[in-house]
């Protein structure tokens, strides 16, 4: 292991809240979590060996382009400015960030791409073949974690930006999910999250997406769901982009 990511680890075990006193860095990145439990057929997918090798550079592009009505919405390097920007990383004193359900750290690397010398953007997957595919491109001030991003382990108020693109919906309950993102933010940290969004308000829409919640466990949002939900959360000048089948939400701890 480089001296880097030793001192990156060493600032990632002060940002948990009951920090492991034996901690298993073995694959590279801390494990938190101990066997896979039975996971629902979406995340399931997420677990496999053959969709982290191709998220990346076919699935991620193609499915979420799609998703956003390329060639209208934002395409990948739009999305990773768009998230840069919206969480005031450029210009400021380095960052401690972090990157919900990281995958293979295609986000938390375009976000450390944005933070000044000496910041730290933190992955957290529950997937052991995601965070195997983040740890073999390892980029300086990045740190990986295995741990529930339902039930975040870190303390509360240490990070100054959290990030959480293309998971919400697979999270079993996304709303505790908020609570813990809100929760580890500094005073004045920001949120952005992409998520999925219901593209009809009728009925059999709402049906349609209960459906495939109840048999695959993936979520689609309705339009206000998210932004409604932050609010509750007490976050304030909560932004709403939305694209066809995706929505992009931003806001700020006071
Ligand atoms: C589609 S990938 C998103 C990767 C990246 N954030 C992006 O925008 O491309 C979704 C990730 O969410 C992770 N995930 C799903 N449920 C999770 C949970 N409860 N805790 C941590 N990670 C979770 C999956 O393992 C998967 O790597």
């Amino acid at each position: 292991m480089s001296v880097t990511v030793q001192t990156s680890m060493e600032r990632v075990l002060d940002l948990l809240s009951d920090p492991p006193e034996a901690p298993d860095l073995s694959a590279g990145y801390l494990d938190l979590l101990g066997p896979p439990a039975k996971p629902s057929l979406a995340q399931s997918v997420m677990e496999s060996t053959f969709l982290p090798r191709i998220y990346e550079k076919v699935w991620r592009p193609i499915g979420f382009n799609m998703a956003k009505g390329w060639p209208f919405g934002p395409d990948t390097a739009a999305e990773h400015a768009l998230a840069r920007e919206w969480l005031g990383l450029a210009g400021r004193p380095p960052a401690t960030v972090l990157d919900v359900a990281c995958g293979p750290g295609n986000v938390t690397r375009a976000l450390a791409e944005g933070v000044s010398s000496g910041g730290l953007v933190v992955g957290l997957d529950a997937s052991e073949t995601m965070l195997a595919q983040a740890v073999d491109a390892p980029a300086e001030g990045t740190a990986y974690v295995r741990g529930d991003a339902v039930h975040l382990p870190f303390r509360d108020g240490v990070f100054d930006a959290v990030c959480c693109f293309g998971a919400l919906y697979l999270f079993d309950d996304p709303w505790t999910a908020l609570d813990g993102m809100a929760r580890v933010l500094k005073p004045g940290g920001r949120l952005i999250i992409l998520t999925s969004r219901r593209p009809s308000p009728l009925p059999g829409a709402r049906l349609a997406g209960e459906l495939l919640r109840r048999t695959t466990g993936f979520t689609v949002f309705g339009d206000r769901e998210v932004t409604r939900a932050l609010d509750a959360r007490g976050l304030t000048g909560v932004r709403h982009r939305r694209y066809p089948l995706m929505q992009l939400v931003g806001a700020r701890k006071p």
